[in-house]
Protein backbone atom coordinates (compact mmCIF):
# COMPACT_ATOMS: atom_id res chain seq x y z
CA UNK A 1 0.00 0.00 0.00
CA UNK A 2 2.87 2.21 0.42
CA UNK A 3 3.79 2.74 -3.23
CA UNK A 4 0.25 4.30 -4.42
CA UNK A 5 0.55 6.56 -1.34
CA UNK A 6 3.89 7.83 -1.98
CA UNK A 7 2.85 8.28 -5.79
CA UNK A 8 0.06 10.10 -4.44
CA UNK A 9 1.78 12.42 -2.69
CA UNK A 10 4.37 13.28 -5.31
CA UNK A 11 1.63 14.11 -7.92
CA UNK A 12 0.24 16.31 -4.80
CA UNK A 13 3.28 17.91 -4.67
CA UNK A 14 3.54 18.31 -8.26
CA UNK A 15 0.19 19.69 -8.30
CA UNK A 16 0.98 22.34 -5.58
CA UNK A 17 3.88 23.53 -7.42
CA UNK A 18 2.08 24.06 -10.60
CA UNK A 19 -0.33 25.82 -8.50
CA UNK A 20 2.07 28.39 -6.97
CA UNK A 21 3.50 28.55 -11.01
CA UNK A 22 -0.16 29.69 -12.03
CA UNK A 23 -0.65 32.22 -9.18
CA UNK A 24 2.23 34.17 -9.92
CA UNK A 25 4.19 34.24 -13.08
CA UNK A 26 8.08 35.77 -12.58
CA UNK A 27 10.14 37.24 -15.47
CA UNK A 28 13.56 38.23 -14.01
CA UNK A 29 15.16 40.37 -16.74
CA UNK A 30 19.04 38.61 -16.23
CA UNK A 31 17.29 35.29 -17.64
CA UNK A 32 15.39 37.08 -20.34
CA UNK A 33 18.87 38.15 -21.85
CA UNK A 34 19.90 41.67 -19.66
CA UNK A 35 23.20 41.96 -18.30
CA UNK A 36 24.08 43.81 -14.68
CA UNK A 37 27.30 45.44 -16.16
CA UNK A 38 25.65 49.07 -16.31
CA UNK A 39 26.97 48.95 -20.11
CA UNK A 40 25.25 46.04 -22.15
CA UNK A 41 21.64 47.53 -23.21
CA UNK A 42 18.82 45.83 -21.58
CA UNK A 43 16.41 47.71 -22.48
CA UNK A 44 14.86 44.65 -24.63
CA UNK A 45 14.54 42.72 -22.05
CA UNK A 46 12.90 45.03 -19.68
CA UNK A 47 10.31 45.30 -22.74
CA UNK A 48 9.82 41.54 -22.67
CA UNK A 49 9.54 41.02 -19.26
CA UNK A 50 6.76 43.71 -19.90
CA UNK A 51 4.95 42.14 -22.80
CA UNK A 52 5.12 38.62 -20.81
CA UNK A 53 3.74 40.28 -17.52
CA UNK A 54 1.11 42.50 -19.21
CA UNK A 55 0.00 40.08 -21.81
CA UNK A 56 -0.52 37.45 -18.88
CA UNK A 57 -3.74 37.21 -17.15
CA UNK A 58 -2.15 35.93 -14.13
CA UNK A 59 -0.55 38.62 -11.24
CA UNK A 60 3.27 38.78 -12.49
CA UNK A 61 6.34 40.14 -10.85
CA UNK A 62 9.24 41.73 -13.16
CA UNK A 63 12.15 40.91 -10.90
CA UNK A 64 15.25 43.12 -11.39
CA UNK A 65 18.14 41.84 -9.69
CA UNK A 66 21.35 43.18 -8.11
CA UNK A 67 23.52 45.47 -10.64
CA UNK A 68 23.53 48.28 -12.72
CA UNK A 69 21.07 47.60 -15.85
CA UNK A 70 21.63 49.88 -18.91
CA UNK A 71 18.23 50.58 -20.05
CA UNK A 72 17.06 53.35 -22.46
CA UNK A 73 13.82 55.26 -23.14
CA UNK A 74 10.89 52.47 -22.48
CA UNK A 75 7.27 52.93 -23.24
CA UNK A 76 5.05 50.60 -20.84
CA UNK A 77 2.02 50.24 -22.31
CA UNK A 78 -1.15 48.58 -21.16
CA UNK A 79 -4.26 47.66 -20.66
CA UNK A 80 -2.79 44.54 -19.59
CA UNK A 81 -4.86 41.20 -19.41
CA UNK A 82 -3.79 41.61 -15.05
CA UNK A 83 -4.54 44.14 -12.64
CA UNK A 84 -1.62 43.14 -10.54
CA UNK A 85 1.81 43.49 -12.42
CA UNK A 86 4.49 43.81 -9.32
CA UNK A 87 8.39 44.86 -10.52
CA UNK A 88 10.66 44.14 -7.69
CA UNK A 89 13.51 46.09 -8.20
CA UNK A 90 16.89 45.21 -6.35
CA UNK A 91 19.48 46.82 -8.24
CA UNK A 92 20.03 50.51 -10.11
CA UNK A 93 18.46 51.05 -13.77
CA UNK A 94 20.79 53.55 -15.38
CA UNK A 95 20.14 56.22 -18.20
CA UNK A 96 22.42 56.11 -21.62
CA UNK A 97 25.11 58.45 -20.95
CA UNK A 98 24.84 61.76 -23.18
CA UNK A 99 21.83 63.93 -22.55
CA UNK A 100 20.65 63.21 -26.15
CA UNK A 101 20.30 59.91 -25.67
CA UNK A 102 17.14 59.83 -24.04
CA UNK A 103 15.50 62.36 -26.07
CA UNK A 104 13.96 65.42 -25.93
CA UNK A 105 10.88 65.28 -23.88
CA UNK A 106 8.26 62.94 -22.39
CA UNK A 107 10.14 60.77 -20.37
CA UNK A 108 12.99 57.63 -19.87
CA UNK A 109 10.64 55.05 -18.16
CA UNK A 110 6.47 55.45 -19.24
CA UNK A 111 4.07 53.95 -18.17
CA UNK A 112 0.38 54.49 -19.93
CA UNK A 113 -3.26 53.22 -19.55
CA UNK A 114 -2.04 50.41 -16.69
CA UNK A 115 -3.97 49.32 -13.53
CA UNK A 116 -2.74 47.64 -10.77
CA UNK A 117 1.62 48.53 -11.05
CA UNK A 118 3.30 48.25 -8.34
CA UNK A 119 7.21 49.04 -7.89
CA UNK A 120 9.50 48.25 -5.09
CA UNK A 121 12.41 48.99 -4.63
CA UNK A 122 15.25 50.34 -6.55
CA UNK A 123 16.98 52.79 -8.06
CA UNK A 124 16.94 55.08 -11.48
CA UNK A 125 20.05 56.84 -11.72
CA UNK A 126 18.86 58.78 -14.72
CA UNK A 127 22.64 60.72 -15.18
CA UNK A 128 20.64 64.26 -15.46
CA UNK A 129 24.06 66.70 -14.66
CA UNK A 130 24.99 66.47 -18.56
CA UNK A 131 22.23 68.38 -19.25
CA UNK A 132 21.86 70.51 -16.65
CA UNK A 133 25.28 71.95 -17.21
CA UNK A 134 24.14 72.15 -20.90
CA UNK A 135 21.15 74.46 -19.41
CA UNK A 136 23.50 76.72 -17.79
CA UNK A 137 26.05 77.21 -20.59
CA UNK A 138 22.87 78.09 -22.98
CA UNK A 139 24.17 75.94 -25.69
CA UNK A 140 21.21 74.15 -27.52
CA UNK A 141 19.42 73.56 -24.03
CA UNK A 142 16.73 75.32 -22.56
CA UNK A 143 17.49 77.58 -19.73
CA UNK A 144 15.02 78.12 -16.80
CA UNK A 145 11.73 77.84 -17.16
CA UNK A 146 10.67 75.18 -19.57
CA UNK A 147 8.62 77.20 -22.19
CA UNK A 148 10.85 79.70 -24.05
CA UNK A 149 13.47 78.56 -26.33
CA UNK A 150 15.83 81.46 -27.30
CA UNK A 151 16.98 81.05 -30.90
CA UNK A 152 20.61 81.29 -30.04
CA UNK A 153 20.14 78.41 -27.97
CA UNK A 154 18.85 76.22 -30.76
CA UNK A 155 21.27 73.95 -32.28
CA UNK A 156 20.32 72.44 -35.93
CA UNK A 157 21.01 68.89 -35.93
CA UNK A 158 21.70 66.06 -38.54
CA UNK A 159 21.27 69.39 -41.65
CA UNK A 160 20.46 66.81 -44.17
CA UNK A 161 20.30 68.11 -48.43
CA UNK A 162 17.26 66.31 -49.22
CA UNK A 163 16.42 67.97 -52.66
CA UNK A 164 18.01 70.35 -55.53
CA UNK A 165 15.10 72.31 -57.14
CA UNK A 166 14.60 75.12 -59.94
CA UNK A 167 14.26 78.33 -57.65
CA UNK A 168 10.83 78.80 -58.96
CA UNK A 169 9.63 75.59 -57.19
CA UNK A 170 10.81 77.02 -53.46
CA UNK A 171 7.62 78.75 -53.54
CA UNK A 172 5.44 75.89 -54.51
CA UNK A 173 2.97 74.41 -51.41
CA UNK A 174 5.75 75.75 -49.09
CA UNK A 175 4.37 76.28 -45.70
CA UNK A 176 7.04 77.07 -43.78
CA UNK A 177 8.94 80.53 -43.32
CA UNK A 178 12.43 81.07 -43.67
CA UNK A 179 13.25 85.49 -43.90
CA UNK A 180 16.27 86.24 -44.48
CA UNK A 181 16.48 88.95 -41.82
CA UNK A 182 19.80 90.37 -40.30
CA UNK A 183 18.53 91.21 -36.78
CA UNK A 184 18.39 88.11 -34.08
CA UNK A 185 15.21 87.49 -32.13
CA UNK A 186 14.12 85.98 -29.00
CA UNK A 187 11.35 84.40 -30.83
CA UNK A 188 9.77 81.89 -28.47
CA UNK A 189 11.10 78.93 -30.93
CA UNK A 190 9.14 76.40 -28.02
CA UNK A 191 5.75 77.01 -28.72
CA UNK A 192 6.31 76.73 -32.93
CA UNK A 193 8.20 73.63 -32.62
CA UNK A 194 6.53 71.72 -29.62
CA UNK A 195 5.44 69.23 -31.52
CA UNK A 196 8.11 68.20 -34.71
CA UNK A 197 11.18 68.57 -34.97
CA UNK A 198 11.72 68.03 -38.50
CA UNK A 199 11.57 71.06 -40.84
CA UNK A 200 12.27 71.93 -44.34
CA UNK A 201 13.89 74.80 -45.02
CA UNK A 202 14.02 76.54 -48.55
CA UNK A 203 17.25 78.22 -49.22
CA UNK A 204 18.32 80.17 -52.18
CA UNK A 205 22.30 79.54 -53.11
CA UNK A 206 23.91 81.49 -56.13
CA UNK A 207 26.43 78.86 -55.63
CA UNK A 208 26.83 75.49 -55.30
CA UNK A 209 26.10 74.14 -51.73
CA UNK A 210 27.94 75.02 -48.87
CA UNK A 211 28.97 72.55 -46.47
CA UNK A 212 26.95 72.05 -43.37
CA UNK A 213 28.69 74.05 -41.21
CA UNK A 214 28.38 77.02 -43.63
CA UNK A 215 24.89 76.78 -44.25
CA UNK A 216 23.96 75.94 -40.39
CA UNK A 217 26.12 78.94 -39.14
CA UNK A 218 23.95 81.21 -41.67
CA UNK A 219 20.42 79.61 -40.19
CA UNK A 220 21.70 79.81 -37.08
CA UNK A 221 23.38 83.56 -37.32
CA UNK A 222 20.78 85.28 -39.91
CA UNK A 223 17.62 83.96 -39.84
CA UNK A 224 14.38 83.67 -37.81
CA UNK A 225 11.92 81.40 -38.49
CA UNK A 226 8.35 81.44 -38.57
CA UNK A 227 5.21 79.58 -39.82
CA UNK A 228 4.97 81.20 -43.17
CA UNK A 229 7.66 80.22 -45.80
CA UNK A 230 9.01 83.80 -47.66
CA UNK A 231 12.47 83.86 -49.18
CA UNK A 232 14.41 86.79 -49.77
CA UNK A 233 14.68 86.85 -53.31
CA UNK A 234 15.84 90.70 -53.47
CA UNK A 235 19.38 89.66 -54.64
CA UNK A 236 20.01 91.40 -57.94
CA UNK A 237 22.06 89.13 -59.74
CA UNK A 238 21.97 85.07 -59.30
CA UNK A 239 24.42 83.09 -61.73
CA UNK A 240 23.87 79.64 -61.16
CA UNK A 241 20.57 80.31 -58.50
CA UNK A 242 19.71 77.19 -57.12
CA UNK A 243 16.71 76.58 -54.34
CA UNK A 244 18.04 73.67 -52.05
CA UNK A 245 15.94 71.58 -49.49
CA UNK A 246 16.98 71.20 -46.08
CA UNK A 247 15.43 68.84 -43.70
CA UNK A 248 17.24 69.86 -39.80
CA UNK A 249 15.88 68.77 -37.10
CA UNK A 250 15.75 71.99 -34.39
CA UNK A 251 16.88 71.00 -30.88
CA UNK A 252 16.30 73.06 -27.77
CA UNK A 253 17.03 70.64 -25.66
CA UNK A 254 14.60 71.05 -22.15
CA UNK A 255 15.06 67.58 -21.32
CA UNK A 256 13.42 64.26 -20.11
CA UNK A 257 11.55 63.69 -16.97
CA UNK A 258 12.56 60.14 -14.82
CA UNK A 259 9.79 58.22 -14.41
CA UNK A 260 6.03 58.73 -15.47
CA UNK A 261 2.27 57.50 -15.45
CA UNK A 262 -0.38 58.68 -17.58
CA UNK A 263 -3.84 58.02 -17.59
CA UNK A 264 -3.00 54.99 -14.78
CA UNK A 265 -5.25 53.51 -12.21
CA UNK A 266 -4.14 52.01 -8.95
CA UNK A 267 -0.25 52.58 -8.94
CA UNK A 268 1.85 51.70 -5.28
CA UNK A 269 5.43 52.73 -5.52
CA UNK A 270 7.58 51.79 -2.03
CA UNK A 271 11.27 52.26 -1.31
CA UNK A 272 12.42 53.73 -4.63
CA UNK A 273 15.12 55.93 -5.15
CA UNK A 274 15.35 58.85 -8.41
CA UNK A 275 18.46 59.95 -8.69
CA UNK A 276 19.64 63.16 -10.83
CA UNK A 277 16.67 63.25 -13.34
CA UNK A 278 17.11 65.57 -16.17
CA UNK A 279 14.20 67.16 -15.61
CA UNK A 280 11.00 66.26 -12.97
CA UNK A 281 12.00 63.09 -11.37
CA UNK A 282 8.44 61.20 -10.85
CA UNK A 283 5.04 62.27 -13.03
CA UNK A 284 1.49 61.58 -12.70
CA UNK A 285 -0.70 62.88 -14.83
CA UNK A 286 -4.33 61.62 -15.53
CA UNK A 287 -4.36 58.79 -12.68
CA UNK A 288 -6.47 57.89 -9.90
CA UNK A 289 -5.45 56.21 -6.66
CA UNK A 290 -1.61 56.81 -6.28
CA UNK A 291 0.17 55.49 -3.24
CA UNK A 292 3.91 56.78 -2.64
CA UNK A 293 5.76 55.49 0.27
CA UNK A 294 9.31 55.84 1.01
CA UNK A 295 10.28 58.05 -2.15
CA UNK A 296 14.00 59.35 -2.39
CA UNK A 297 14.36 61.91 -4.19
CA UNK A 298 17.77 63.33 -4.99
CA UNK A 299 19.54 65.85 -7.20
CA UNK A 300 21.69 69.54 -6.63
CA UNK A 301 19.90 72.08 -5.25
CA UNK A 302 20.88 74.35 -8.45
CA UNK A 303 19.12 71.43 -11.05
CA UNK A 304 16.97 73.36 -13.27
CA UNK A 305 13.53 72.27 -13.12
CA UNK A 306 13.99 68.77 -11.25
CA UNK A 307 10.86 68.81 -9.40
CA UNK A 308 10.33 65.98 -7.20
CA UNK A 309 7.19 64.54 -7.83
CA UNK A 310 4.58 66.22 -9.91
CA UNK A 311 0.70 65.34 -9.85
CA UNK A 312 -1.49 66.76 -12.55
CA UNK A 313 -5.64 66.03 -13.51
CA UNK A 314 -5.52 63.15 -10.84
CA UNK A 315 -7.17 61.91 -8.03
CA UNK A 316 -6.61 60.49 -4.64
CA UNK A 317 -2.83 60.61 -4.67
CA UNK A 318 -0.90 60.19 -1.51
CA UNK A 319 3.06 60.62 -0.57
CA UNK A 320 3.90 59.50 2.41
CA UNK A 321 7.46 59.22 4.13
CA UNK A 322 9.35 60.49 1.74
CA UNK A 323 12.65 62.56 1.22
CA UNK A 324 13.11 65.07 -1.37
CA UNK A 325 15.88 66.62 -2.40
CA UNK A 326 16.18 68.64 -5.84
CA UNK A 327 16.72 71.95 -7.72
CA UNK A 328 12.96 73.18 -7.55
CA UNK A 329 9.39 72.15 -6.24
CA UNK A 330 9.80 69.02 -3.69
CA UNK A 331 6.37 68.41 -5.19
CA UNK A 332 4.17 70.39 -7.53
CA UNK A 333 0.38 70.06 -7.79
CA UNK A 334 -1.01 71.09 -11.37
CA UNK A 335 -4.37 71.79 -12.54
CA UNK A 336 -6.95 69.08 -12.03
CA UNK A 337 -5.25 67.23 -8.72
CA UNK A 338 -8.08 66.88 -6.07
CA UNK A 339 -7.64 64.36 -2.80
CA UNK A 340 -4.28 64.58 -2.40
CA UNK A 341 -2.66 64.03 0.87
CA UNK A 342 1.27 64.40 1.42
CA UNK A 343 2.38 63.34 4.89
CA UNK A 344 5.72 63.24 6.39
CA UNK A 345 7.58 64.25 4.03
CA UNK A 346 10.91 65.91 4.12
CA UNK A 347 12.05 68.68 1.56
CA UNK A 348 15.28 70.56 1.11
CA UNK A 349 16.69 71.68 -0.66
CA UNK A 350 14.27 72.88 -3.16
CA UNK A 351 11.18 75.12 -3.95
CA UNK A 352 8.82 73.74 -1.18
CA UNK A 353 5.55 72.08 -1.89
CA UNK A 354 3.72 73.97 -4.55
CA UNK A 355 0.69 74.29 -5.74
CA UNK A 356 0.70 75.76 -9.32
CA UNK A 357 1.53 77.12 -11.33
CA UNK A 358 -1.73 78.18 -12.37
CA UNK A 359 -3.25 80.39 -14.78
CA UNK A 360 -1.19 78.91 -17.84
CA UNK A 361 -4.34 78.57 -19.56
CA UNK A 362 -7.66 80.42 -19.77
CA UNK A 363 -9.51 76.60 -19.83
CA UNK A 364 -7.80 75.17 -16.47
CA UNK A 365 -9.07 72.98 -14.25
CA UNK A 366 -8.94 73.59 -10.61
CA UNK A 367 -7.24 72.01 -7.40
CA UNK A 368 -9.26 70.92 -4.51
CA UNK A 369 -8.91 69.13 -1.69
CA UNK A 370 -5.20 69.30 -0.72
CA UNK A 371 -3.92 67.77 2.61
CA UNK A 372 0.04 68.80 3.56
CA UNK A 373 0.92 67.17 7.17
CA UNK A 374 4.10 66.78 9.09
CA UNK A 375 6.55 68.02 6.76
CA UNK A 376 9.87 69.68 7.27
CA UNK A 377 11.69 72.20 5.29
CA UNK A 378 15.08 73.06 5.38
CA UNK A 379 17.04 75.68 3.27
CA UNK A 380 14.35 75.86 0.84
CA UNK A 381 13.08 78.76 -1.34
CA UNK A 382 9.44 78.00 -0.38
CA UNK A 383 7.63 75.91 1.95
CA UNK A 384 3.74 76.17 1.76
CA UNK A 385 3.70 77.78 -2.11
CA UNK A 386 0.15 78.85 -3.90
CA UNK A 387 1.32 80.46 -7.45
CA UNK A 388 -0.46 81.47 -10.46
CA UNK A 389 0.40 83.45 -12.91
CA UNK A 390 -1.23 87.10 -14.24
CA UNK A 391 -3.17 86.48 -15.97
CA UNK A 392 -7.15 85.56 -16.83
CA UNK A 393 -8.20 82.07 -16.07
CA UNK A 394 -10.73 79.49 -14.91
CA UNK A 395 -8.92 77.67 -12.57
CA UNK A 396 -9.42 77.77 -8.81
CA UNK A 397 -7.59 76.56 -5.50
CA UNK A 398 -9.88 75.52 -2.57
CA UNK A 399 -9.68 73.05 0.55
CA UNK A 400 -6.07 73.24 1.50
CA UNK A 401 -4.60 72.64 4.49
CA UNK A 402 -0.95 72.66 5.89
CA UNK A 403 -0.81 71.15 9.07
CA UNK A 404 2.29 70.53 11.33
CA UNK A 405 5.07 72.12 9.32
CA UNK A 406 8.27 72.53 10.27
CA UNK A 407 10.68 75.80 8.50
CA UNK A 408 14.20 75.74 8.79
CA UNK A 409 15.72 78.68 7.03
CA UNK A 410 13.06 79.07 4.25
CA UNK A 411 13.30 82.16 2.08
CA UNK A 412 9.16 82.24 1.84
CA UNK A 413 7.98 79.67 4.37
CA UNK A 414 3.92 80.60 3.27
CA UNK A 415 3.47 82.14 0.24
CA UNK A 416 0.77 82.46 -2.09
CA UNK A 417 2.01 84.58 -5.48
CA UNK A 418 -0.73 85.20 -7.87
CA UNK A 419 1.89 87.38 -9.83
CA UNK A 420 3.94 84.21 -10.54
CA UNK A 421 6.73 84.88 -13.06
CA UNK A 422 10.21 84.18 -11.60
CA UNK A 423 12.23 84.88 -14.80
CA UNK A 424 10.71 88.39 -14.72
CA UNK A 425 10.72 88.65 -19.02
CA UNK A 426 7.28 88.51 -20.88
CA UNK A 427 5.18 88.35 -18.02
CA UNK A 428 1.52 88.36 -18.38
CA UNK A 429 1.10 91.60 -16.38
CA UNK A 430 -2.68 91.13 -16.09
CA UNK A 431 -4.87 90.12 -13.20
CA UNK A 432 -5.14 86.50 -12.07
CA UNK A 433 -8.19 84.82 -12.91
CA UNK A 434 -7.18 81.77 -10.56
CA UNK A 435 -10.06 82.09 -7.36
CA UNK A 436 -8.09 80.61 -4.32
CA UNK A 437 -10.73 79.94 -0.79
CA UNK A 438 -10.22 77.99 1.88
CA UNK A 439 -6.56 77.31 2.96
CA UNK A 440 -5.52 76.98 6.23
CA UNK A 441 -2.15 76.75 8.21
CA UNK A 442 -2.44 75.16 11.15
CA UNK A 443 0.98 75.12 13.46
CA UNK A 444 3.29 76.48 11.03
CA UNK A 445 6.69 77.22 13.03
CA UNK A 446 10.18 77.59 12.47
CA UNK A 447 12.89 80.10 10.90
CA UNK A 448 12.57 81.94 7.72
CA UNK A 449 15.39 83.42 5.86
CA UNK A 450 14.20 86.32 5.13
CA UNK A 451 12.37 88.90 6.79
CA UNK A 452 8.24 88.82 5.17
CA UNK A 453 7.58 84.91 6.34
CA UNK A 454 3.98 85.07 5.49
CA UNK A 455 2.78 86.88 2.27
CA UNK A 456 -0.25 86.63 0.48
CA UNK A 457 -0.22 88.37 -2.91
CA UNK A 458 -3.44 87.87 -4.17
CA UNK A 459 -5.64 88.62 -7.01
CA UNK A 460 -7.35 91.65 -7.49
CA UNK A 461 -10.23 90.37 -9.21
CA UNK A 462 -10.40 87.38 -7.17
CA UNK A 463 -9.09 88.63 -3.77
CA UNK A 464 -8.58 85.37 -1.74
CA UNK A 465 -10.76 84.84 0.97
CA UNK A 466 -11.17 81.86 3.66
CA UNK A 467 -7.41 81.78 4.76
CA UNK A 468 -6.91 80.66 7.93
CA UNK A 469 -4.05 81.03 10.11
CA UNK A 470 -3.56 79.07 13.72
CA UNK A 471 -0.61 78.74 15.92
CA UNK A 472 1.89 79.91 13.05
CA UNK A 473 5.44 80.78 14.79
CA UNK A 474 8.51 82.05 12.23
CA UNK A 475 10.81 84.00 13.31
CA UNK A 476 13.95 86.06 11.07
CA UNK A 477 17.27 85.56 12.47
CA UNK A 478 15.94 85.66 15.99
CA UNK A 479 13.81 88.71 15.28
CA UNK A 480 10.33 89.63 14.66
CA UNK A 481 9.37 88.44 11.42
CA UNK A 482 6.68 90.27 9.06
CA UNK A 483 3.99 89.75 7.19
CA UNK A 484 2.35 90.89 3.75
CA UNK A 485 -1.32 90.95 3.04
CA UNK A 486 -2.21 91.79 -0.88
CA UNK A 487 -6.57 91.17 -1.29
CA UNK A 488 -6.68 88.50 1.35
CA UNK A 489 -9.69 87.78 3.44
CA UNK A 490 -9.60 85.38 6.84
CA UNK A 491 -9.11 84.54 10.20
CA UNK A 492 -6.34 84.01 12.79
CA UNK A 493 -6.90 82.51 15.36
CA UNK A 494 -4.38 81.05 18.09
CA UNK A 495 -0.21 82.12 18.45
CA UNK A 496 0.55 84.01 15.51
CA UNK A 497 4.33 85.62 14.86
CA UNK A 498 4.40 87.50 13.06
CA UNK A 499 1.19 89.40 13.43
CA UNK A 500 -1.73 88.86 10.75
CA UNK A 501 -1.89 91.01 7.87
CA UNK A 502 -5.60 89.71 6.95
C1 LIG B 1 1.86 83.66 -45.47
O1 LIG B 1 2.34 84.45 -46.53
C2 LIG B 1 1.39 84.74 -47.52
C3 LIG B 1 2.09 85.49 -48.64
O2 LIG B 1 2.87 86.52 -48.15
C4 LIG B 1 0.24 85.52 -46.91
O3 LIG B 1 -0.76 85.80 -47.89
C5 LIG B 1 -0.36 84.71 -45.79
O4 LIG B 1 -1.37 85.41 -45.14
C6 LIG B 1 0.71 84.32 -44.77
N1 LIG B 1 0.15 83.45 -43.79
C7 LIG B 1 0.33 83.62 -42.49
C8 LIG B 1 -0.28 82.60 -41.60
O5 LIG B 1 0.97 84.55 -42.04
C1 LIG C 1 -10.23 64.60 0.54
O1 LIG C 1 -9.18 63.76 0.17
C2 LIG C 1 -8.96 62.68 1.06
C3 LIG C 1 -7.76 61.92 0.54
O2 LIG C 1 -6.67 62.75 0.41
C4 LIG C 1 -10.19 61.81 1.16
O3 LIG C 1 -9.96 60.80 2.10
C5 LIG C 1 -11.36 62.65 1.54
O4 LIG C 1 -12.53 61.87 1.50
C6 LIG C 1 -11.52 63.82 0.58
N1 LIG C 1 -12.57 64.68 1.04
C7 LIG C 1 -13.58 65.02 0.28
C8 LIG C 1 -14.60 65.92 0.87
O5 LIG C 1 -13.70 64.59 -0.88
Amino acid sequence: MEKPISLFVVTFLFFLLNQSRAIVGKYNVLELGAKADGNTDSTESLLSAWAAACGSSKPSTILVPKGRFLVKRVQFSGPCKNKAINFRIQGTLVAPSGHEALGNAGYWLHFQNVDGVTIHGGILDARGAGLWACKAAGNGCSSGGATVCKIDQIVLHRLTLVASLPTANCFLGSSLVVTKQKQRNSLDLLDLFRYTKLFFVFFYFFFEPWGNAVVSEILRTHLILGLNLTLDLNSRDSPGARCMAYSFDLVCRLGTKTLGFTNSNNIAITRLTSLNSQMYHLVFIGCNQVKLQKIKVLAAGNSPNTDGIHVQFSSGVSILSSRISTGDDCVSIGPGTTNLWIENVFCGPGHGISIGSLAKDFEEEGVQNVTVKRVKFRNTQNGARIKSWGRPSKGFVKDVLFQHVTMINVQNPIVIDQNYCPSHINCPGQVSGVKINDVTYRDVHGTSATEVAVKFDCSEKYPCSGIRLEDVKLTYQNQKAKSSCANAAGTALGLLEPASCL
